[in-house]
């Protein structure tokens, strides 16, 4: 398995990557409206391939915290490995990686909504008791999918406020899961 960043060229396999995966389309238009999105950048976007073949992807947009404009903040979404290459260490491998870049590129925290059985794996707690709010409200059944990873040490209690996503993520819909 090999990753790197995707290039333009890589679109229609990044796009493949998260239609088989979710089996829908609204995270491979989701995807491609983020990389039109001038208020997503930077963004880093990453392609894992098997020989050649695309199997997984992960997108990092920018985001910030309402009130404090010297935190650097990022979310993870989405996040897809397709289905005979799941359970294999394909998405472990693309957010480790990628959080190697977010931090590089001076990243203080990365949100995730995702699943609260997963991302821990990868050093994502929970965020809404830490005084986090989502760009949009999650239900409370799932207030745990809210989750942040820190990459500079300190701030996880010394910071808190909503988190303002890139403008193509910012509708409800895409916060109630
Ligand atoms: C979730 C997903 C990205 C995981 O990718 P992956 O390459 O299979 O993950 P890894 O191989 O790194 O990790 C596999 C482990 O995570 C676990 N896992 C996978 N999905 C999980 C979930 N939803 N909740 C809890 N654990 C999960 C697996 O059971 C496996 O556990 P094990 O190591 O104890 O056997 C992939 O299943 C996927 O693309 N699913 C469909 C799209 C999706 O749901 N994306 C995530 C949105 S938050």
């Amino acid at each position: 398995m090999h990753i790197a960043e995707a290039l333009d060229s890589d679109l229609e396999d990044v796009l493949f990557v998260e239609r088989v995966a979710f089996e829908q389309d609204e995270e491979a238009e989701l995807v491609r409206a983020l990389m039109a999105d001038p208020s997503a950048r930077p963004l880093v976007s990453l392609l894992a391939r098997e020989e050649e073949r695309p199997v997984g992807h992960i997108l990092f947009t920018t985001a910030r915290l309402e009130g404090a404009p010297d935190v650097s903040v990022a979310i993870l979404a989405p996040l897809a490995v397709v289905p005979d290459a799941q359970g294999r260490g394909v998405g472990g491998a693309l957010i480790e990686r990628g959080l190697v870049l977010m931090s590089e590129a001076g990243v203080d925290l990365v949100f995730v909504a995702g699943h609260p059985g997963y991302y821990p794996r990868h050093g994502f707690g929970p965020a809404g008791r830490l005084g986090f709010e989502p760009p949009h409200a999650i239900p409370a059944k799932h207030a745990d999918a809210w989750m942040v990873h820190a990459l500079t040490p300190g701030l996880l209690g010394a910071v808190r406020g909503k988190v303002i996503c890139a403008d193509a993520l910012d509708e409800p819909e895409y916060w109630r899961e």
